[in-house]
């Protein structure tokens, strides 16, 4: 199976994606049967593209060191300039947007009218920007379905962490009664720090720059947002919420003191930084707080940069999941991932696709 793909966004993630794929070109050919090409790749000034696809040296050399803008055959223009950057219709192979960039939490644009307009022309939509989807799932669900094209998002939810496909396929049939989570690096490696290592929330915060875990500008990790963002879509697709990011109740962690961290020590519990989902007899309620976590409980033992989720279910009990690798590695790994089952399922009862 040929696919298509229009890779928006050329940063730390994009850049990784396209490394990703040139490392596992032979591996998706003979255990797949996938033959993936980067058509286009595109930045907010515009982008390059070449119909059969991008000779992957050249994009693996940008990839690498290069400047987009500065490669033969650059173009400038709007990346919503769709007829210029998508797949052409007609070429038979399977299409996919893979969206690596940045939107605006509460609107959701540029990414939310892009990806719709995407999906109507027939493309596949992977997101690793998780703002379309915060800010209106159930939209960008229906528009998919009357398009007949497959979203995958696990990007945007955690990433290296197996959560959307857990639910869809290892729960499946289960209703799922809570999901818990530690579903942000940045903020678990904060916590971490000053506990472990006794540091102010300033000091750790500067290490966690240091480390290039946090972004120069960490406001939307140590304000709560950003796991609020993961947890909403999360109960949204998993537990059929139906809320938007005004119903979830967000406090982060930059008020948090040594002080409490020392007081909660001595009461056997250390403080995560929790989203959580809990079915409510007719309602989901969503918030994110700053959580006292007895140490026994497995989501105290997410350390450092590490991530980690529980789902509760009326069949299966309780479920935690701890781990998985983060960064824009991992981030690139979960496109990749959603690449693939998007291939298995537009192959469909064929079973063609192991
Ligand atoms: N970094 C991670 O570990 C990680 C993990 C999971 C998910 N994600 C998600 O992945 C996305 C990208 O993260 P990143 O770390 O790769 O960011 P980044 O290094 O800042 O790169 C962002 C890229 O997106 C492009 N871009 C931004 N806004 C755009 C727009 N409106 N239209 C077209 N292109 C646009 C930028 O273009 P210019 O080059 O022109 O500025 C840049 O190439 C984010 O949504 C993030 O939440 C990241």
């Amino acid at each position: 199976m040929q696919i298509a793909i229009s890779l928006y966004g050329f940063g730390n993630v994009g850049r990784e994606f396209v490394r990703l794929l040139n490392r596992k070109m032979s591996y998706l050919k003979s255990r797949h049967g996938i033959e993936p090409r980067v058509i286009s790749v595109v930045t907010r000034r515009g982008g390059i593209r070449a119909e059969s696809g991008i000779d992957w040296p050249v994009l693996v050399s940008l990839a690498n060191a290069g400047t987009l803008c500065e490669q033969e055959g650059f173009v400038g223009g709007a990346p919503d300039d769709l007829d210029r950057w998508l797949p052409p219709e007609d070429s038979g192979q399977v299409r996919v947007l893979v969206d690596a960039t940045w939107s605006d939490l509460s609107t959701g644009e540029p990414g939310l009218s892009r990806l719709r307009e995407a999906a109507r022309r027939g493309c596949h939509l992977v997101t690793l920007n998780k703002a379309p989807l915060v800010a209106d799932f159930d939209g960008m669900v229906q528009v998919a379905r009357e398009a007949g094209v497959r979203l995958k998002f696990s990007g945007a939810t955690a990433a290296g962490l197996p959560t959307i496909d857990t639910v869809r396929v290892s729960l499946a049939g289960a209703e799922v009664r809570s999901i818990e989570g530690v579903l942000n690096s940045t903020t678990n490696y904060i916590l971490t720090a000053m506990s472990d290592n006794a540091l102010s929330f300033e000091e750790a915060l500067r290490r966690s720059r240091a480390l290039g875990l946090a972004e120069s500008d960490p406001e939307r990790d140590v304000s709560g947002m950003d796991t609020a963002g993961k947890i909403l879509v999360l109960a949204n697709a998993a537990m059929g919420a139906r809320k938007r990011l005004s119903d979830v109740k967000v406090t982060g962690i930059s008020e948090v003191t040594s002080r409490q961290i020392a007081y909660w020590a001595v009461q056997g519990r250390t403080l995560r930084l929790i989203g959580r989902a809990v079915r409510t007899a007719d309602d989901v309620s969503i918030e994110v707080k700053p959580t006292p976590v007895p140490y026994r409980d497995f989501l105290a033992q997410v350390t450092g940069d590490g991530k980690g989720v529980r789902f509760t279910t009326d069949i299966f009990g309780e479920l935690t999941i701890v781990g998985g690798a983060g960064g824009p590695s991992a981030a690139a790994g979960s496109a990749l991932k959603d690449l693939v089952n998007l291939a298995r399922a537009v192959d469909g009862d064929q079973g063609l696709i192991p």
